[in-house]
């Protein structure tokens, strides 16, 4: 097929020459596809303008609390096809997925067992616990577990004024049999923010907005690679449907019911740190 304007490809990426190798590397690839992307597009004046008014939107709407760029990045599949490549898989490594925008940095610190609810929630209690290991099953000493959910309003703590900051998140160590353990309230499914081009794009799409019911695990410790990953709820409508993708079968669980609570139980494995 005839090609439009091969040169000009060549020529961009000609002029690179004199840049650092990874980046010309990387810029070479972008530009043979962005422009390879325009012509099997045979985009319109109309159709440019409408993109680059899409993205102008995309980083107005951007603050030090919103990050309309990542959701964008969550909602087109790429936030986990690199999480796919920087996290392989492996025997006795349990699945990564998303971080998501409502890691909030450093976070509560409390013991085994203790409760990460700041208030009340109205809905059912849970006990989550585990052992985090290596690969072949040797309990990890002292990794620690951040945890982090939404409220049964659908809400994080940092997008609800109405919920004490710090409520539905904390950090727990692994004790000496590398087990953890803490109470919370049974998450729920939410709609990511859609208030915005990333919303309007889902919209248009004709997708939905919804993640299924979870709790978001960061599990870290020298000499491991850090674990980003979350447990899924069993039997959530949007298990094969979440808006971001983040699913993975090896991530769903079922809560039992112990005594007059339910409970989660979860051992997580860690890949040793990349050389
Ligand atoms: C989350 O699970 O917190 C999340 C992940 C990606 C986009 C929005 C929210
Ligand atoms: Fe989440």
């Amino acid at each position: 097929m005839h090609e439009v304007f091969p040169e000009l490809t060549e020529d961009v990426i000609g002029r690179m020459k004199n840049a650092d190798p990874r980046l010309r590397e990387v810029m070479t690839l972008l530009i043979r596809h962005l422009h390879a992307f325009v012509r099997e597009a045979a985009l319109t004046h109309d159709e440019w303008r409408v993109a680059i008014d899409f993205l102008t939107r995309t980083g107005q709407i951007c603050s030090d609390s919103r990050q309309e760029f990542i959701l964008l990045s969550d909602i087109l599949g790429v936030s986990m096809l690199v999480d796919a490549i920087n996290n392989e898989a492996g025997e006795g490594i349990t699945d990564s997925t998303v971080l998501g925008p409502f890691y909030t940095g450093p976070q509560r610190e409390l013991a085994n067992g203790d409760s990460i609810l700041l208030r009340d929630e109205n809905g059912e209690p849970l006990v989550m616990r585990g052992r985090v290991a290596n690969q072949n099953g040797v309990p990890i000493v002292g990794a620690k577990i951040e945890v982090w959910q939404t409220a049964t309003n659908q809400l994080y703590d940092v997008q609800d004024p109405e919920q004490p900051r710090g409520h539905l998140r904390a950090t727990f160590p692994s004790d000496a049999n590398g087990q953890y353990e803490f109470r919370t309230v049974m998450p729920v499914s939410y709609p990511i923010p859609s208030d915005g081009p990333a919303g309007q794009l889902l919209e248009r799409l004709g997708r939905h907005p919804f993640r299924p019911a979870h709790v978001h695990f960061m599990i870290s410790a020298p000499g491991y690679r850090t674990l980003v990953t979350h447990l899924f709820l069993a039997g959530d409508k949007y298990l094969e449907s979440d808006a971001v993708f983040g699913v993975k079968p090896s991530l769903i669980v079922k809560p039992k019911r112990d005594g007059d609570v339910q409970t989660i139980a979860y051992d997580f494995g860690l890949a040793p740190s990349p050389a």
